[in-house]
């Protein structure tokens, strides 16, 4: 199936970035031309402007000051760039905070934030939004009917949270709608523990170093809450815009690896997945697993949606704010480029289009050095992604043909990472997703990552590693999706707790005892370094982390532990349930273990690679497709040639970092 373009009537890949001709006023007469001309070259067709400049649109309060972007609007125009605009909200002019410190915001030690950086604002304050609000209106109405505008790019980068008594006073407004009374809340979040029964809502306080700071119940709502203050502010954001641009999308970038914020709830009210990768490439042998790392955080980022997405950031060379700023090795940059494209991107931009002469960023990687031409290597290898991205349009709403769901779900994560037990810090919810994962990207067999409450019917096989927390509906969409036939995977720490991380009470993997056929009565930690076995198919495979003690309560015993007063006992098991089967890991294991288990899997539920030949190490496949045209993505994400060889494709030389594309037998 193909999606319709991002941008109405534009059916082609965005390719640009970050604008700041703000930085460059004082120079706009040759700078800002030679800008257009310099993105011409390089085959920029979108910019995106606008995300930090609320000191130069808004000097002073309420006194907007638009006619510098009337100018970048039209320039865009005429030279046929998309704008992507964005709101002022990531950074604040001083003025503001100081008339109005409530904008700034407060940290969980109670410490009131002074003016400076970014993302320093209070989403509660009723200045903070309506400021928002007023500068948002301004520029929709300003720019509703201009020919540039594209996308809405929302603030920049949401994140953080603040403690202000505004946010508290909020966060007890949030817990009586989840809760409507006390006593339930005391209930749900076990309160009689540590004598912590509230007898008044004000009594309650956001987590702290001074205060709650072990109360997971109560931690695991802050979140959510969090999360709610990000959606509503965005919503407060995207009011006017709906108004006067009600078929521009708006969009918010977003950061892969950043766990703050419930994303999947915050993609709800998205119209479209943007986000921002920064890959830390190496240029040596890591490189394998850096890559494997970018493709799952773009799987992880397109399954918010499960539809093609903004790459609204990317570096082009070296990331400044790197500890080791690496330029990228020849080939790198066109590799992560269509790298994004085969996990489902249909834009690639950067940060930053320009470098500024000042500010932190000033030696941050860019299409154009301070050394202004076009003659750079960086800017060359620019140009090159441009011109190759022209070719692509065919490839513009193709869907990931996926076939394996694996459930990544951020508040499991947080209910992990503040559960007291297992092994602490080192649970590792996000690492082991990641750790099955590459199991696929390995096999170039594509994957949608997708959040524990969406729904699963169109797969072949589920794979939820770690569910300890089963949030609501969800027991009931996994035993239907096995019912009519799926292969569900379950791990060890599975059905331990409900929403409000209460523990079931009749034995874990609680209400998914049935499906799984097991009892899971006891979990040993191991320390570093310390092994336990899974023997399985003759093989001895290293059980390490985590070791589940299990009985069978009807499933069938696969695999067994090999050592410790455990040995002999079920380690792996498989339970037929409806038409599908639940399969159950009980220990964490390596790489070892899970390409032999889901050798197994795949090949029990027929599913292919993208690949039909024999893919080396640290090459990835990728497909996508409209249904009827599959284009397939060769990526080699290491420094040396590889060949690669199979019946449709015949022999190829992958040069080292390369990308080779591939539609129908033809190169495109
Ligand atoms: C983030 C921000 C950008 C810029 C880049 C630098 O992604 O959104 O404004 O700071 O990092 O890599
Ligand atoms: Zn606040």
């Amino acid at each position: 199936m193909k999606y319709p373009p991002i941008i109405k009537n534009f059916p082609r890949f965005l390719h640009g970035g970050d604008y700041n001709p703000e930085q460059w006023l004082d120079w706009k007469d040759t700078i800002w031309k030679e800008d257009m001309r310099l993105a011409k070259l390089a085959h920029i067709n979108s910019l995106s402007v606008g995300i930090f400049s609320w000191s130069t649109l808004e000097p002073e309060e309420g006194v907007y000051r638009l006619d510098w972007l009337d100018e970048v609007m039209d320039m865009l125009a005429e030279n046929k760039m998309v704008a992507v605009l964005a709101t002022p909200s990531g950074a604040r002019p001083p003025w503001m905070s100081k008339k109005y410190p409530e904008v700034l915001r407060v940290n969980a030690a109670r410490q009131h934030n002074i003016h400076g950086g970014r993302h320093n604002h209070c989403m509660s304050s009723p200045v903070y939004r309506e400021k928002t609000r007023a500068i948002n209106m301004a520029l929709a109405k300003r720019y509703k009917d201009h020919p540039a505008l594209g996308l809405w790019h929302i603030s920049n980068e949401f994140s953080g949270e603040c403690h202000c008594p505004l946010c508290q006073e909020r966060f007890r407004a949030y817990l009586k709608d989840r809760y409507k009374t006390l006593d339930a809340l005391n209930r749900a979040w076990w309160n009689r523990f540590w004598s912590n029964t509230f007898t008044d809502w004000e009594q309650i306080e956001s987590p702290s170093p001074l205060g709650h700071s072990t109360h997971n119940a109560l931690k695991l709502d802050w979140r959510r809450f969090t999360t709610e203050q990000h959606r509503d502010f965005y919503l407060n954001e995207i009011a006017p815009l709906k108004e006067f641009t009600p078929d521009i999308p708006c969009t918010t970038n977003l950061m892969a690896a950043y766990t703050g914020i419930d994303y999947a709830r915050l993609a709800e009210v998205m119209d479209v997945i943007s986000w921002d990768s920064y890959p830390q490439w190496t240029g040596r042998d890591e490189d394998i697993e850096v890559g494997a790392k970018a493709s799952y955080h773009h799987d992880l980022m397109r399954g918010l949606k499960r539809k093609p997405f903004v790459l609204m950031e990317s570096c082009p060379s070296a990331q400044n704010w790197r500890p080791v700023a690496k330029l990228h090795r020849p080939g790198l940059h066109m590799l992560q480029c269509m790298q994004a494209v085969a996990h489902g991107a249909d834009t690639v931009q950067y940060f930053q289009f320009r470098k500024g002469r000042g500010g932190s960023e000033q030696f941050h990687g860019a299409v154009v050095d301070h050394e202004g031409s076009e003659n750079t290597r960086v800017f060359r290898d620019i140009a090159a992604v441009g011109e190759r991205l022209e070719k692509l349009d065919g490839i513009i709403g193709t869907d990931t043909p996926a076939k394996i769901a694996l459930v990544h779900d951020y508040q499991i994560g947080w209910a992990l990472e503040d559960a007291k037990g297992f092994l602490q810090d080192k649970t590792n919810y996000q690492e082991t997703v990641f750790k099955h994962y590459r199991e696929f990207w390995k096999r170039g067999i594509p994957v949608d990552i997708i959040d524990s409450r969406q729904s699963f019917d169109k797969y072949a096989v589920l794979i939820a590693p770690m569910l300890y927390m089963l949030r609501e509906g969800v027991v009931e969409q996994i035993k239907a999706f096995v019912k009519q036939g799926g292969t569900f995977v379950a791990t060890y720490i599975t059905g331990y707790v409900n929403e409000s991380t209460l523990a079931f009470m009749d034995g874990f993997p609680g209400p998914l005892k049935d499906l799984l056929g097991v009892w899971c009565e006891e979990i040993d930690a191991l320390f570093p370094g310390e092994r336990n076995s899974i023997e399985w198919q003759g093989k001895t495979y290293a059980a390490f982390d985590l070791c589940e003690l299990i009985h069978l309560k009807g499933a069938e015993a696969l695999g067994h532990y090999g050592g410790d007063f455990y040995a002999g006992t079920p380690a792996l098991t498989v339970n037929r349930y409806g038409a599908g089967k639940a399969y159950f890991i009980a220990a964490r294991t390596g790489a070892d273990f899970l390409a032999d288990f889901y050798r197994k899997i795949i090949e029990e539920a027929g599913i292919q690679s993208a690949f039909a030949g024999a893919l080396p190490k640290g090459v990835s496949a990728q497909v996508r497709s409209d249904g009827e045209k599959d284009y397939l993505f060769l990526l080699n994400f290491t420094n040396h040639e590889q060949m690669l060889e199979s019946g449709e494709t015949g022999r190829l030389a992958l040069p080292p970092y390369n990308a080779l594309i591939l539609s129908k037998g033809d190169r495109a």
